[in-house]
């Protein structure tokens, strides 16, 4: 079988998002657009991977992990011009060049997967994947013959009025045998509307040479939605969501309405966990078997949720583990803060985790109790079966020592008392 390698074309302006931050950057349900896109090369086993940056070439670099090879289109020339620049990098390949866009983050692999086995298994020279749309306003459109052959790719300004009906479009995803795609690339001309040159024009080039050209669509449209506004990010990310809470749901998660659910790409929940409404969990959380979030519950970053939790109505928990069987119901803010196991955070409990210069960490240990509106200034350390009156605010720096009573502003211990 010949090898594969990936080109992911990530130079683009991103005009239409009228925003500072490259457009790959910008996230999909807590990951960026091109990690999306990155993700899939990963899973396809590609050989070598290549982004062309371009427009704010420092952050996206900055983003990527280090061992990721990039090369810098200098002017943004078009598709045609970005997948050129790597000419060099592929000299002494052989095989088929996958082209990957940065800005379609709802490609699935078993699509690509689908695409390159029938490039190879028909022995075509390009394969594009294309979708049919109810939209298909801005994006090239799939011109066949009466034959039903793929005889062009025309961009939106290119096409007559029967053209720009044309519901089949161009997702931007090609499979290319690496030796013509390279020497086909220099003939093509420049769009003199754009002054750019297009690697969909590479199609019409190589149909009038009756090389072959296969097409695969996607099954589901959205699969082809590209991000060239903003609107198109939420769009994006409306399906993301559904994909995501519909993954959690057949692997045994309950979400009570999915509608006001929001749950990042990459999170974590173990089995018979009940999600309900307006939840919002982040990237990089996991939750373990058996709990209850929500509703109203924000979990934010770094969060890590040990079994039989329950976090309930207007809790915000960032970068802070918490043990099993513990119970954080109602109006808490839990930050930097490892808590134990079996603990009841009363209602309104907030560590305070920020000084206005650096941020510190709160330990709560094993079978304490928080008073309800206590106040945890962090550093501090509530020790094991330890206990917090109701309002109390336990200062900067303190230990409270296992099983005792602390009450009061500031907080002092109750003496001669053990907590039963
Ligand atoms: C492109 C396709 C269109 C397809 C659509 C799918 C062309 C000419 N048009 O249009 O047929 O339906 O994608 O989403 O290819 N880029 C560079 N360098 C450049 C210009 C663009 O690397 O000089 C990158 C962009 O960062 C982006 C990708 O190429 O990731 C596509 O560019 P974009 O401007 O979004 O093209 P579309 O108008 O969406
Ligand atoms: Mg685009």
């Amino acid at each position: 079988m010949s090898s594969l390698a990936t080109i992911i074309l990530a130079a683009g302006k991103g005009t239409r998002m009228k925003s500072a931050l490259p457009k790959v950057l910008h996230e999909v349900c807590g990951r960026s657009l091109i990690e999306h896109v990155l993700d899939i090369s990963r899973q396809l086993g590609s050989l070598k991977t290549c982004i062309v940056l371009g427009h704010g070439i420092e952050k996206v670099q900055a983003h990527l992990p280090k061992n990721i090879l990039t090369v810098e289109q200098k002017k943004l020339l078009g598709t045609g011009d970005a997948v050129k620049i790597t000419e060099k990098i592929f000299q002494s390949f052989q095989g088929d060049i996958l082209i990957l866009c940065g800005d379609t983050p709802l490609l699935k692999v078993e699509t690509i997967r689908s695409l390159i086995k029938k490039h190879r298994s028909a022995k075509a020279v390009a394969t594009v994947l294309t979708a049919v749309v109810e939209d298909s306003r801005g994006y090239g459109r799939m011109i066949r013959d009466h034959h039903g052959n793929v005889i062009a790719i025309r961009e939106e300004n290119d096409c007559d009025e029967l053209e720009r009906n044309i519901k089949e479009i161009n997702s931007g995803v090609f499979c290319f045998n690496a030796k013509v795609l390279f020497e086909n690339l220099r003939k093509i001309k420049v769009n003199s509307d754009k002054g750019e040159y297009y690697l969909t024009d590479l199609i019409a080039l190589l149909a009038v040479k009756d090389l072959r050209i296969e097409t695969v669509t996607t099954s589901e449209s959205a699969e082809g939605l590209g991000v060239n506004t903003r609107q198109d990010l939420a769009a994006c990310a409306a399906v993301m969501r559904q994909r995501i809470l519909k993954d959690l749901m057949l692997s045994g998660v309950t979400i009570i309405d999915p509608a006001t659910t929001h749950i990042a790409v990459d999170v974590k929940i173990g089995i018979e966990t009940v999600i309900k409404p307006f939840t919002v969990i982040e990237n990089h959380v996991v939750i373990g078997k058996n709990c209850i979030v929500g509703p109203f519950a924000h979990l934010r970053p770094g969060t890590c949720v040990d079994d039989n939790v329950e976090i309930g109505n207007f809790a915000e928990v960032s970068r802070t583990t918490v043990g099993s069987g513990t119970f954080v119901k109602h109006f808490s803010f839990l930050g930097d803060a490892i808590v134990g196991r079996n603990v009841n955070i009363g209602a309104g409990t907030i560590t305070a985790n920020y000084n206005g210069v650096e941020k510190s960490r709160t330990v709560i240990g094993d079978g304490a109790f928080i008073g309800s509106d206590s106040i945890l200034v962090a550093p501090v350390k509530i020790g094991k079966k330890a206990m917090t009156g109701a309002g109390s605010v336990v200062t900067a720096g303190k230990i409270v020592p296992d099983g005792k009573i602390f009450v009061g502003v500031p907080a002092r211990m109750v003496p001669g008392r053990n907590r039963k």
